[in-house]
C-alpha cells in the first residue's frame, strides 16, 4: 500500500503565460509580438481568436494571485512579454512595461509565493521578425541575452528562479516548418528542412548567452532553468528489451536529439545527425560549448507519450501506432500515457546520463471540454482522473529516488491556446471570456487538497 506521499520540501505550483493571459496589448508601451500579427491572419487561429483581451490579467493579477493563494501553491511560473519591456526587440527599455512585472512580483512575494520566470514563451517582438526574421537569423541569440540582461538587472533583486527559452521546437521547428503550414507564430515557411533546424540551433545559442547574461546580471545567486518538452518514448512493456528500444528511440523522437541533447550533453546526438544528414544546421566553432551551459535544473513539460517496443529490424525498435479507441484528451495529440512522465524523468538520468540533474515539471494538464452545469459547478472528472494518474507515476520517480523537486499544474486558468484559441480549455479555474469571471472546478479544489496533504489523493 502506497500513500503516493511527497518529500516534504517537494514544490508544488501551477504555470502560465504571458500573451495567453495577459491581454492589454496595446497598453503601457507594449508593440506588437509576432502572436499578435500571426493570430490576426486570417484562418491562422481556430475562430478567429486572439490574445489582445485574453484573461485580462494585465488588469486582474492581484485577484488572480488571490486565486492562488486559495489553491495553496507556494511557486507561481509566469512569463514575461519581451515585447512589453523592449517593445523593438532591442534597444530602449520600457520601464512602464517593466513595472507591472515589478508589481506582479511584489504581489505574489507579499503572499508568499515564489515567482519563476520564464523569459521568453513564444511572443517575441515583431520588430525583430521585419528586420531580420526572427529566429532565422543569429541576431536573434544576442538580441535575447539583451532582453535577459535588461529584465534582471531590473528584477534580480527579488526574483532568484530563471527559465531562459521555454518548448524551443514549437516556436523554431512549428513556427517555420517546410511541409505543411505552420501552427505557431511567425509563420513563415522557410525552403529547406536544413533552414527549419537552422532556427532551432539558434534558439540554442540564445538559451546559452541567455544563461550567461542571466548569471553576469543577477546580484544574488540564481537557478536557471531550461524548459524543453522532450517527445518521450514509452516501453511498451518494462522488458530490458523494451527498455533498450525505448531509450535508443529516444533520441530520434522528434527532435531530441537535436535540442535536449546538445543542452544537456554538448553534442547533438550522433543518431539524430546521422538521419539529418544534409539538413543539419550550420554550426560554428564555440557554438555547443555556449550551448552547453552548467543548469540548476531542467523543467520538463510532458502531457503524453508514444509506445515503443524491441524488434527485429535495422534499428532495432519500432514506434507503435496508438489502438483504436485510446483514451485521448480534448486535443489530437493529447493521448493519456501516464507513465510518459515516469519515463521522461527516467531518460534524462539514463539516456542522457545527467542523473544528477535536478528535474521541474514545469508543464502538465490537459484540455477538457469543460461546462457549467445548472448549479454553476464544473465537475472535471476528467482532467481529475489525467491528473492523478500522471502525478502517480511522478511519484513512482520520487520514490525510486530521481532529483525531481517540483511539479507546475498547467495551467492556473483557461486561457489562450495559441492556434486552438479559447475553445481548448487548460485551466483548474473556468475563465468565463465575457465577464472575465474566473470559477474553480473540481480539479481546482482536487488539487488544493493534494498540496494540502502533500500526497496524490
Ligand atoms: C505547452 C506550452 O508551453 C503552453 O503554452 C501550452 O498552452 C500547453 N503546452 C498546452 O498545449
Amino acid at each position: 500500500m502506497t500513500s503516493y506521499q511527497f518529500p516534504s520540501d517537494f514544490l508544488w505550483g501551477a504555470a502560465t503565460s504571458a500573451y495567453q493571459i495577459e491581454g492589454a496589448a496595446n497598453e503601457g508601451g507594449r508593440k506588437p509580438s509576432v502572436w499578435d500579427v500571426f493570430s490576426a491572419r486570417r484562418g491562422r487561429v481556430l475562430n478567429g481568436d486572439t490574445g489582445a483581451i485574453a484573461n485580462d490579467h494585465y488588469h486582474r493579477y492581484e485577484s488572480d494571485v488571490e486565486w492562488m493563494v486559495r489553491l495553496g501553491i507556494q511557486h507561481y511560473r509566469f512569463s514575461i512579454s519581451w515585447s512589453r519591456v523592449i517593445p523593438d526587440g532591442r534597444g530602449q527599455v520600457n520601464e512602464v512595461g517593466m513595472d507591472f512585472y515589478r508589481r506582479l512580483v511584489d504581489c505574489l512575494l507579499a503572499k508568499g509565493i515564489t515567482p519563476h520566470i520564464t523569459l521568453f514563451h513564444w511572443d517575441s517582438p515583431q520588430a525583430l521578425e521585419t528586420k531580420y526574421g526572427s529566429w532565422r537569423s543569429r541576431e536573434m541569440a544576442t538580441d535575447f541575452a539583451d532582453y535577459c540582461t535588461a529584465v534582471v538587472q531590473r528584477l534580480g533583486d527579488r526574483v532568484t528562479n530563471w527559465m531562459t527559452l521555454n518548448e524551443i521546437i514549437c516556436f523554431t521547428h512549428l513556427g517555420y516548418d517546410v511541409l505543411q503550414t505552420p501552427q505557431h507564430a511567425p509563420g513563415t515557411r522557410v525552403p529547406r528542412r536544413k533552414d527549419v533546424w537552422q532556427t532551432s540551433h539558434h534558439a540554442l545559442l540564445a538559451h546559452g548567452l541567455g544563461c550567461q547574461a542571466i548569471r553576469a546580471a543577477s546580484p544574488q545567486p540564481c537557478s536557471i532553468v531550461l524548459v524543453d518538452n522532450p517527445s518521450i518514448t514509452v516501453p511498451l512493456t518494462e522488458s530490458p528489451e523494451d527498455i533498450a528500444a525505448a531509450q535508443k528511440a529516444f533520441h530520434v523522437n522528434w527532435a531530441n536529439g537535436g535540442i535536449i541533447f546538445p543542452v544537456l550533453t554538448g553534442a547533438y546526438s550522433e543518431i539524430q545527425w546521422e538521419q539529418l544528414g544534409n539538413d543539419a544546421p550550420d554550426i560554428l566553432p564555440g557554438d555547443l560549448e555556449t550551448i552547453h551551459q552548467p543548469l540548476d535544473a531542467l523543467g520538463l513539460n510532458i502531457y503524453t507519450g508514444i509506445y515503443v517496443r524491441a524488434t527485429n529490424n535495422a534499428q532495432g525498435y519500432e514506434f507503435l501506432d496508438y489502438a483504436k479507441g485510446y483514451p485521448r484528451l480534448n486535443m489530437p495529440w493529447l493521448w493519456l500515457v501516464p507513465d510518459a512522465l515516469y519515463w521522461g524523468i527516467r531518460h534524462i538520468a539514463e539516456v542522457l546520463q545527467r542523473p544528477e540533474l535536478p528535474l521541474l515539471i514545469t508543464e502538465n494538464g490537459c484540455a477538457a471540454q469543460d461546462e457549467k452545469t445548472d448549479k454553476g459547478e464544473i465537475l472535471d472528472t476528467d482532467r481529475i482522473v489525467y491528473l492523478r494518474e500522471y502525478l502517480r507515476s511522478l511519484h513512482r520517480a520520487v520514490a525510486e529516488g530521481y532529483p525531481v523537486r517540483g511539479y507546475f499544474a498547467w495551467s492556473l486558468m483557461d486561457n489562450f491556446e495559441w492556434s486552438w484559441g479559447y475553445e481548448h480549455r487548460f485551466g483548474l479555474l473556468y475563465n468565463d471570456y465575457r465577464t472575465q469571471q474566473r470559477t474553480p472546478k473540481a480539479s481546482f479544489h482536487w488539487y488544493a487538497e493534494c498540496i494540502r496533504q502533500n500526497r496524490v489523493v
